[in-house]
């Protein structure tokens, strides 16, 4: 190449200047251009992804405005239905009796269904207090034992709570975690028509304690264990029909486990049963103890 450059004449030395300039002129013209059009793009990408924040913010808003209003009405129906079934206006048929039950079943459900619609919008919306506190796992127990036993009503499954040995006491919010745990629960015995329910915590080290919930019951298929964590999701089984929910208890024991610090898991095999996990540290990071 030097040898080549060295024999030829200044005007060609001069003509292949200018052509490389002509190339290099060419080059940074196109060059602009992309860089015109990623800037384009990416100014396209913010105002997309502004009006996703936006449309988001209005879904958070509307479920919290609708979840409030339903309050009151639900509220009156569920005292309507206790002085009816309290006899206060009088005597009831057995026939109206049950009728007035199921009507106050249905309340119940529909006021759990809206406060679990309000929590969801609070947890988007960023407006959920974490408020952590000292606790004893044990007492954490006994307080889920007390609120399950008046609905274990299948005496073909059983509600073990495992007295945990190794856990640390915690710095956590202990109602958050007791929500989570309250879901996974809840889940299990509907989802469980004979055998066991088996609640459980264990200290993993590194400052991270986690807390199972292992039923023997109808199980989940691996294809399905992402979807079932996203807001209404549930899967179709014989089980499914005759049981009601929303679909939103594990989407926001979720969002609550990250609140706390934590994740969520899911090992399960479709007729092997389930065990929903959840993870957090035994000391609620940026909070703190005093
Ligand atoms: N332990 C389990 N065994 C089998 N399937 C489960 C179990 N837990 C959850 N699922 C499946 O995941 C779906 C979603 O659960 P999730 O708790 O979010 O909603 P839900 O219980 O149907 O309603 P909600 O909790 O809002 O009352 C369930 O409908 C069910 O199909
Ligand atoms: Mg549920």
């Amino acid at each position: 190449m030097a040898a080549e450059q060295a024999g030829a004449s200044p005007e060609e030395l001069a003509l292949r200047l200018a052509q490389s300039q002509r190339e290099a002129e060419e080059l940074r013209k196109e060059l602009e251009e992309t860089n015109r059009g990623v800037v384009a793009l990416y100014g396209e990408l913010e105002t997309q992804a502004e009006q996703l924040r936006q449309a988001n913010d209005l879904k958070s808003r509307f479920l919290a405005y609708m979840s409030h209003e339903f309050r009151t009405p639900i509220n009156s129906m569920r005292s309507i239905t206790r002085l009816l079934l309290d006899r206060i206006d009088g005597p009831l048929t057995e026939e109206q009796e049950k009728q007035v039950s199921f009507i106050q079943q249905n309340a119940i459900e529909f006021a759990e269904m809206v406060d679990d619609l309000l929590d969801l919008a609070k947890v988007e919306a960023g407006r959920v207090e974490i408020s952590p506190g000292w606790f004893e796992m044990v007492d954490l127990f006994s307080a889920l034992r007390g609120m399950f036993k008046p609905v274990l009503t299948n005496p073909a499954v059983s509600l073990v709570f495992q007295e945990p040995h190794d856990v640390p006491t915690l710095y956590t919010d202990d109602r958050k975690l007791s929500q989570i745990l309250r879901n996974f629960i809840s889940n299990a015995l509907k989802f469980t028509p004979k055998g066991e329910v088996r609640v459980s915590a264990r200290f993993i080290g590194e400052g991270m304690v986690t807390f199972s919930v292992a039923d023997s019951g109808i199980g989940i298929a691996p294809e399905f264990h992402q979807s079932i964590f996203q807001d209404f999701s549930q899967l179709q089984s014989p089980l499914q029909r005759r049981l009601r929910g929303t679909g939103l208890g594990l989407s926001l024991s979720k969002k609550l486990a990250l609140l706390l610090g934590g994740t969520v898991r899911l090992d399960s095999e479709a007729g092997k049963g389930s065990v929903f996990s959840v993870t957090i540290p035994v000391q609620l990071q940026g909070a703190k103890p005093e």
